[in-house]
């Protein structure tokens, strides 16, 4: 069963640890995301962007792969199925597919804009019983070559949104998606902080998870950040595990190409991947 993200944000908070959203992409890796939470008895969300999900498609594939799986691999830890950076058309498809998280992004609009479109998801996810995740002061990340740094958010700001009754809230503190460049500043906690001050018990979350130093994660998960998202992590360890088996030319020998081989490696680097990761961010144990 799928279930709101509200319950394990909550407990997250209280009990100073993340709950992991991992992005998904295709079968291998919501399989992959899913054995493990189960393996380590660990809440998990899935997160799924438009652009995956239309490579899936559609929602309401990913809805009924994400269910097939949940019960055909005996999945008992709490899994919700999550809009990532959603559109308000987005969100309103998910929401008619059976996603059981929203994600609504007005971080790239006027700020009246963002507060409106945020608050008539409001009242539509709390009848239907989903989680809804807002953004204020959008998240830097690579767009055509240019890493743009990551934005600080405006804590009043964040104070006018959270205080629509969002379950969690994401506020930019220097974070980007994809890789850090090397001269970036690191995250600002004293951003954070502020924030934290203003929202009071609002789980935080903390985007591009990807490439931040152990060290900071911890700090963040200590001044509130209960949710932490990663994607591209996951897609680089895909990448180097299959690239290391067609370099060795396994493809080539005995059914190597059967994809079920061919994928294996893979599959069992973004495995390990997100075991890092949910043992960083101390979810483990936790379902
Ligand atoms: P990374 O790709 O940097 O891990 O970021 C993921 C993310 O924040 C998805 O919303």
């Amino acid at each position: 069963m799928l279930v709101s993200a509200k319950d394990m944000l909550n407990k997250a908070r209280d009990g100073k640890y993340a709950v992991g959203q991992f992005n998904i992409n295709n079968l291998e890796w919501t399989k992959a995301i899913l054995l493990t939470a189960q393996e380590l008895n660990s809440p998990v969300i899935l997160g799924v962007s438009e652009g995956a999900g239309k490579y899936m498609c559609g929602f309401n594939t990913v809805v009924g792969m994400t269910k097939g799986m949940i019960e055909t691999l005996k999945i008992t830890v709490p899994v919700a199925l999550h809009l990532d950076h959603g559109t308000f058309e987005g969100a309103k498809a998910c929401i008619n597919a059976g996603f059981s998280s929203i994600m609504f992004d007005g971080s790239h609009l006027p700020f009246e804009e963002n507060f409106a479109k945020t608050t008539a998801l409001v009242n539509t996810c709390e009848v239907l019983g989903l989680s809804l995740e807002a953004e204020v002061g959008a998240i830097g990340g690579e767009e055509d070559g240019v890493i743009g740094k990551g934005e600080c958010a405006d804590p009043d700001e964040c104070k006018k949104i959270a205080d629509l009754g969002v379950t969690m809230l994401a506020a930019g503190i220097g974070n980007i998606h994809g890789k850090y460049p090397d001269n970036w500043e690191g995250l600002s906690f004293e951003t954070l902080e502020k924030i934290k001050a203003k929202v009071g018990d609002m789980p935080l979350v903390l985007h591009g998870g990807t490439g931040i130093p152990a060290d900071q994660i911890k700090k963040a998960i200590s001044l509130g950040v209960a949710k932490i998202n990663v994607n591209t992590e996951c897609q680089l360890a895909f990448q180097e595990a299959t690239r290391k088996y067609i370099e060795e030319g396994k493809d080539k020998v005995g059914k190597g190409f059967d994809p079920r081989k061919l994928l294996a490696p893979g599959f069992e680097a973004i495995k390990a991947t997100v075991k890092e990761k949910m043992e960083l961010f101390g979810s483990v144990g936790k379902a």
